[in-house]
C-alpha cells in the first residue's frame, strides 16, 4: 500500500458557517462579541472585511476576536464596495441584512461567485419590499442593495438552504411584522441558535422559523465548534488507508450537519465517540475512526441538506466500497463553488473510477483501482481536499491543480493531513 497506516490526532479547525455568523451576528448586536476558535479560513475574513467596511471594529487578538456591535442599526454606509471573495455564505446573509439598512450598497467578489445563483434571495428579498438589483440582470453579483422599509412574509423556499433561510430571517429583524421560512426539508439552523443566543424573539416549527422584529441584540462569548465539514477528510482519509485509527476532537455534530457520521455507519465505518459536550448550545464531541471495510448505500431525501458540502468526499470513499452507491436529490451541488456533479464524475472517471453522473447526484461502482491523473478543482477548497485524501490510496500521485485554494476553509489542511503519516 502506498500509504502506511494514519495514526494520531487532528483538533478540527473552527466552523465556518458558525464563524461567520459570530461576526455579522456580532456586528448588529450592542456590545462586544467575543469569539474564540474563530476560522481563520479566506471565506470568513471576507465577513470580517466587509463588516469593517461598514464601520464595524473587528479586533484579532491571540487565539480571540473581538467585534465591537453597534447594534441593528449600527451599520454605516461601506467606503467601498463589499468584496465577498469566494464566499456564499457572506453573500447571502449579508444581502439580508443589507436589505434593511438607510444606504445603499454593493457587492461583488471572485470568478466563481460571479456565477452562483442569487436569485434564490433577490426573490424572497423582493418580497420583503427590499430593492436589490443584480447589476449586470444576472440574477449574479454584482448586487447593488438599497435600504428600505421591509415587511415581514411567510415564505416558502423552493430550495432547502441555510443561506436563503438565513438571509430571509436576517431582514426578518428589520420588517414592520414577523417573517417565516419554511422550507422542503430542514437545513443547517446555525442561524437560529445563534439568533437566540443573541436575544432574537424566534420560534421553530418542522421546518418552518418564525423570527420577530427589532429585537434588542446583545453581544456574546461563542466558542466556535470544530468544523464537521473539514473533519470529514480525515474520517474518510482513516476510512480507507489500511490499519489506520485517528482522532478527530472537537467536531461540531449538530443534528443538521452530521449526515456525513450517519452515512459512514451505514456504510460500516467503525467511528467510537468520546467526550460529548455543548459548545455555545452546539453539540459537540471528539470521535475515533477506524479503517473499515466499507459497502455501497443510497444517500437522498431529507439527509441530503444535512450533507450537502460532505458529497465530493462521499464520491471518495464511495470508490473505496464494496457495492453500489447512489447519490439522488442532490441538484444543489451544480451551483456550489463548482458544478460539483461535473468536477467529481470527470476526476473520478480520469483516475479510473466506474461513476456516472445523474440529473441530481451520482451512481458510484465502487472497488476498481484508482490512478494517477490531473485534477482539475475549478480552485473549489473541497474538490481539492477530497483529491488530496484519494491521493492517499491510488496508483503513482494525483496531479491537483489550484491545490492552495484549501485556504478557503482550511488552511492547515495539508500539514494536519501530513501530521497523520508515518
Ligand atoms: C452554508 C449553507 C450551505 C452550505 C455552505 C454554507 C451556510 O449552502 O453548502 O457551504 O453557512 O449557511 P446552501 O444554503 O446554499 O445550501
Amino acid at each position: 500500500m502506498k500509504t502506511n497506516a494514519l495514526k494520531g490526532e487532528i483538533i478540527t479547525p473552527g466552523d465556518k458557517s458558525i464563524s461567520h455568523r459570530s461576526i455579522m451576528f456580532g456586528a448588529i448586536s450592542e456590545g462586544t462579541t467575543e469569539i474564540s476558535n474563530f476560522l481563520q479560513g479566506a471565506d470568513c475574513l471576507s465577513t470580517i472585511s466587509c463588516f469593517r467596511k461598514m464601520g464595524i471594529e473587528v479586533e484579532e487578538k491571540k487565539d480571540l476576536i473581538l467585534v465591537h456591535g453597534k447594534g441593528l442599526h449600527g451599520l454605516s454606509a461601506p467606503s467601498d464596495i463589499l468584496d465577498v471573495g469566494n464566499s456564499g455564505t457572506t453573500t447571502r446573509l449579508m444581502s439580508g441584512i443589507l436589505a434593511g439598512q438607510s444606504f445603499t450598497s454593493c457587492i461583488t467578489g471572485d470568478e466563481s461567485i460571479q456565477t452562483r445563483p442569487m436569485k434564490r434571495i433577490i426573490t424572497p428579498l423582493s418580497m420583503m419590499g427590499a430593492d436589490i438589483i443584480s447589476e449586470r440582470g444576472n440574477d449574479c453579483v454584482p448586487l447593488r442593495i438599497t435600504g428600505t422599509n421591509l415587511k415581514g412574509i411567510h415564505y416558502n423556499s423552493p430550495v432547502a438552504s441555510a443561506q436563503v433561510k438565513s438571509a430571509v430571517l436576517l431582514a426578518g429583524l428589520y420588517a414592520d411584522g414577523k417573517t417565516s421560512v419554511t422550507e422542503p426539508a430542514l437545513s443547517r439552523n446555525h442561524s437560529e441558535l445563534m439568533l437566540k443566543g443573541f436575544g432574537a424573539e424566534l420560534t421553530t416549527d418542522n421546518t418552518t422559523v418564525t423570527i420577530m422584529p427589532n429585537p434588542k441584540l446583545t453581544g456574546q462569548k461563542i466558542v466556535v465548534p470544530g468544523d464537521i465539514s473539514s473533519a470529514a477528510y480525515f474520517i474518510a482519509a482513516a476510512l480507507i488507508v489500511p490499519g489506520s485509527e485517528v482522532t478527530i476532537k472537537n467536531i461540531g455534530i449538530n443534528p443538521t450537519r452530521d449526515g456525513i457520521l450517519r452515512v459512514c455507519e451505514a456504510m460500516g465505518a467503525k467511528i467510537e465517540y468520546s467526550n460529548r459536550h455543548d459548545s455555545g448550545g452546539e453539540p459537540v464531541a471528539d470521535i475515533t475512526v477506524s479503517y473499515s471495510s466499507l459497502t455501497g448505500t443510497k444517500i437522498c431525501g431529507d439527509l441530503i441538506p444535512t450533507l450537502i458540502d460532505e458529497i465530493p468526499i462521499i464520491a471518495i470513499l464511495s470508490c473505496f466500497a464494496k457495492g453500489t452507491t447512489v447519490i439522488a436529490d442532490a441538484a444543489e451541488l451544480k451551483v456550489k463553488e463548482s458544478n460539483r456533479i461535473d468536477l467529481m464524475v470527470q476526476n473520478l472517471k480520469a483516475m479510473g473510477a466506474d461513476i456516472t453522473a445523474t440529473e441530481d447526484g451520482m451512481i458510484i461502482n465502487g472497488g476498481r483501482p484508482l490512478h494517477s491523473a490531473t485534477i482539475e478543482t475549478k480552485k473549489d477548497h473541497r474538490i481539492a481536499m477530497s483529491f488530496s485524501i484519494a491521493n492517499l490510496c491510488c496508483e503513482g500521485e494525483l496531479n491537483i491543480l489550484h491545490k492552495d485554494c484549501v485556504n478557503i476553509s482550511y488552511p492547515e489542511f495539508y500539514q494536519d493531513l501530513a501530521s497523520l503519516k508515518q
